[in-house]
């Protein structure tokens, strides 16, 4: 989706970029780890594959994705960008006849970010995204059965059960965007700023100064 392609969002601890080429070395990386790709049901790609996924998902219009970044680290210029990725959201509007439908993918690749709150930050800032920029109603994650940890964040976050696939081993949860579930997921996001993102890349302390 070329919509978020110059948008930054910043979070409390994250700042979510566009995904772009330098991005894609790292995230080919993480991509060979086998548990992620058993995690997130990925198989792995050529760094040339990967390179023409991410234009694709720059491309394509049912597809919007941001790269996750450590605010802290990436406020501090001397540390390149790339060395500041710590995961990756997607938003996949999967009905061509309802593009108010979003399928919500979330990673957070580097094991040491998880478990401090990252993807329920990540997940909620997405997911304010969705609604208020791309008008999504209702979101759908697709879990292996498996990955508790996955299941547990999205059931926090008010998702249902709505099926389980014993074929794929995995649930669909789901949320319906009710005027209770809009007004509660602006408030938990109220701290989130929208920035440009290429002019902020040329004054990344402004970050935590601000
Ligand atoms: C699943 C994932 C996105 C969760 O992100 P995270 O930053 O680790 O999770 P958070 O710290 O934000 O915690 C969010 C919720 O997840 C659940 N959770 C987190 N760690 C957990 C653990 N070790 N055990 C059980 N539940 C856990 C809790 O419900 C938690 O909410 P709480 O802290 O209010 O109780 C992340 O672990 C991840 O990306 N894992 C690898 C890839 C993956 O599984 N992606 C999802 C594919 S569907």
């Amino acid at each position: 989706m070329k919509i978020n392609e110059n948008t930054l969002l910043e979070g409390h601890k994250v700042v979510l970029v566009p995904y772009n080429a330098d991005h894609v070395p790292r995230y080919h990386e993480w991509m060979k780890s086998p548990e992620l790709q058993q995690l997130t049901a990925s198989e792995p790609l050529t760094l040339e594959q990967e390179y023409d996924m991410q234009r694709s998902w720059r491309e394509d219009s049912d597809k919007c994705t941001f790269i996750v970044l450590d605010k802290q680290r990436w406020a501090d210029t001397g540390v390149e960008e790339e060395q500041c990725m710590v995961g990756d959201v997607n938003i996949f509007l999967t009905d061509p006849t309802d593009p108010s439908v979003a399928e919500l993918e979330i990673m957070i690749a580097e094991p040491s970010y998880r478990g401090k709150g990252i993807g329920k930050e990540v997940t909620l800032m997405m997911m304010c995204y969705g609604v208020t920029k791309l008008g999504v109603k209702k979101f759908q994650a697709k879990i292996g059965l498996d990955n508790q940890v996955s299941i547990a964040m999205f059931k926090k976050l008010q998702f249902q059960e709505a099926s389980v696939c014993k074929v794929f081993k995995e649930v669909t949860l789901e949320l319906t965007v009710d005027e209770s579930v809009r007004t509660r997921l602006l408030d938990d996001t109220a701290n989130v700023k929208e920035r440009d993102y290429r002019q902020t890349c040329s004054n990344r302390q402004e970050l935590v100064s601000s």
